[in-house]
């Protein structure tokens, strides 16, 4: 499932949701759904957008689809696969080395690096410390950081923190990158560096790009925008 397997003869389709639910549970008697069936599709090397009002389900369908939470009902299938018939050790290896996350908040570990932070996800990789380190300091200075390795996140600005954690999210050469809002904490100049950091890696690589956006243009550079609303698909426009 990583970058050398985006080869012609294998199926396009790469992520596919089936009438996905997802009901949060509030204490004994109430219950949220946040997700009313939704189905789609996601193929190889697309770049897709999630839009919607606060509230409508985006995040929680995001981490449906980086299985890092369980549907209600209804079925999240990697290359065919059903997220639920996997192992854990199966599921941690899908999100270690498989997908990225890239988070509104960074979410990096902040007594660690700069370059430690891009090494975490490279645990199942292969190879000496040595070696991961030096995958983590490519990755650094693809994202424009090589002179801030050593810098710990709250030695950065929110841009360059940003860039770690794109950094940290591509150093595994995943075939899916997940976006919750990346520009949401940025001033406008830094989330258009961010946005185009991650759209020309996704052009670069053959990653998949699914990017939940409150803005418009950001959404209108995806090949495919997804219109949320109260937990069902409103709208779906192909580019
Ligand atoms: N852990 C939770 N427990 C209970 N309800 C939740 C939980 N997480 C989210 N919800 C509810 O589920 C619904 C969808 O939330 P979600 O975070 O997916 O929205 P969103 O579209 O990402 O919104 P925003 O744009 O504000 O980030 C909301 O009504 C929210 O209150
Ligand atoms: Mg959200």
């Amino acid at each position: 499932m990583s970058a050398p397997d985006l080869q012609r003869g294998q199926p396009p389709v790469l992520l596919q949701a089936e009438q996905v639910t997802r009901i949060y549970q509030l204490g004994r008697d109430v219950q949220v759904p946040a997700l009313r069936g939704v189905s789609f599709e996601v193929d190889r090397g697309e770049h897709v957008a999630i839009v919607g009002s606060s509230g409508s389900g985006k995040s929680t369908l995001l981490n449906l689809l980086g299985a890092l939470d369980r549907p209600t009902s209804g079925h999240v299938r990697y290359h065919g696969r059903d997220v639920r018939e996997m192992s854990d050790t199966e599921l941690a290896r899908l999100r270690n080395a498989s997908i990225g996350f890239v988070f509104q908040s960074f979410q990096l570990l902040p007594r660690l690096t700069a370059v430690d932070n891009v090494i975490l996800p490279l645990v199942y990789r292969p190879g000496s410390p040595r070696q991961r380190r030096e995958l983590a300091l490519e990755a650094l200075a693809q994202v424009g950081l090589a002179d801030r390795v050593d810098h710990r996140p709250g030695e950065l600005s929110g841009g360059q923190q940003q860039r770690v954690a794109i950094a940290r999210a591509l150093v595994t050469e995943p075939s899916l990158v997940l976006a919750d809002e990346p520009t949401g904490n940025l001033d406008s100049r830094t989330g258009e560096e961010v946005m185009a950091l991650l759209e020309t890696l996704h052009a670069d690589q053959g990653t998949a790009l699914v990017v939940i956006t409150h803005e418009r243009e950001i959404a209108q550079r995806a090949s495919r925008r997804i219109e949320l609303r109260d937990g069902v698909i409103v709208d779906e426009v192909v580019a």
